[in-house]
């Protein structure tokens, strides 16, 4: 987006200028639009699955804002001479089984003939205009809280080249069609500050994300950050996802990793995650009681990982 002037409207409440998860436009003193869009190319065989992945990743945009879905519509590109038709149908059923188990309604969508298979959805949700949970607003002494484990890129990866095991790679698509809404629902209530869901950047590129946005550093503890069976000793064997090097590549300068962390685990923090949990900023008062209901609401994995602290050399140090 960066080549595009920055649009600025009157009832424009985030826009692109902070690369946030999804923008959000005002419409009355009650109610703004969340809009977002997301496709992605199939990291899993199974149609349906991959159609379940996908809109659960496009999905969990609106959530990060503090939203709740309401429209959304299917964006496919589609090699029609060689993909059958009965395919498509089968991941567009999966994404509308997503798209209800949301609460929202499909209202339609748009096909083209691409060389290779893309799925996704735009979603439009709702906000009251003083709920919205951006990026940027995390505050020094917030706790870090996330609430899917890392490694789905990793598996993914090994299950590609017929190396996954098949419990692992069950775990692994367990946690991409988990919709992050569950996780969502009590931000506003425990006072959460700051939101964004990990995706593509891995959890150390979202975080410097959110700490730079917010002026601050943020502090993990390795040992509490959540990692799905399987990833660390895959991670080991090398079946690590491309994007997950440029990750650490670009993202390294400002970040500081303690050598307690193994050296073939470290990989595991850049790894690109689909359909990837909510990393959120709250109260420290808050963090364990919200963390109790998370628990409660069956998201067991969840975790207390970090801390919000004063802005030092790095932006992030993992500990
Ligand atoms: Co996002
Ligand atoms: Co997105
Ligand atoms: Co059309």
């Amino acid at each position: 987006m960066r080549p595009l002037p920055l649009e600025r409207h009157p009832h424009l409440l985030v826009g692109t200028e902070t690369a946030d998860d999804a923008g959000v436009y005002q419409i009355s003193d009650q109610m703004a639009l969340v809009q977002t869009v997301d496709f992605i190319t199939p990291i899993v065989d199974d149609p349906f699955l991959f159609g379940q992945i996908a809109a659960t990743n496009a999905l969990s945009d609106v959530y990060a804002m503090g939203g709740k879905p309401l429209t959304a519509m299917n964006i496919v590109g589609y090699p029609r001479r060689s993909l059958d038709i009965s395919i498509l149908t089968e991941i567009l059923r999966g994404g509308l089984a997503k798209v209800h188990e949301a609460g929202a309604v499909l209202l339609g969508g748009h096909t083209v003939e691409d060389a290779e298979l893309k799925y996704g959805l735009s979603v439009t949700g709702t906000v009251h205009p003083q709920k919205i949970i951006t990026n940027r607003r995390a505050r020094e002494g917030d706790v870090l809280i996330l609430t899917k484990p890392l490694g789905v890129g990793i598996i993914s990866t090994a299950n590609k080249a017929q190396m996954a095991e098949d419990r692992i790679f069950q775990g692994a698509v367990d946690s991409m069609v988990r919709l992050n809404g569950t996780a969502s629902q009590d931000m506003a209530e425990y006072g959460v500050h700051a939101c964004t869901d990990i995706t593509g950047f891995g959890l150390l590129g979202h975080a410097s994300g959110m700490a730079k946005g917010s002026g601050l550093s943020f502090r993990f503890f390795y040992p509490r950050i959540p990692i799905l069976a399987g990833a660390r000793e895959y991670a080991a064997r090398g079946m690590v996802p491309g994007g997950a090097y440029c990750n650490e590549e670009f993202f390294s300068r400002e970040i500081s990793i303690s050598p307690k962390v193994p050296e073939s685990e470290r990989i595991i923090l850049f790894d690109p995650q689909t359909s990837g949990g909510l990393l959120m900023a709250l109260p420290s008062s808050a963090g364990e009681e919200f963390l109790r209901r998370l628990k409660e609401k069956g998201i067991s994995e969840a975790s207390l990982i970090g801390e919000v602290i004063r802005k030092q050399k790095y932006l992030i140090t993992v500990e």
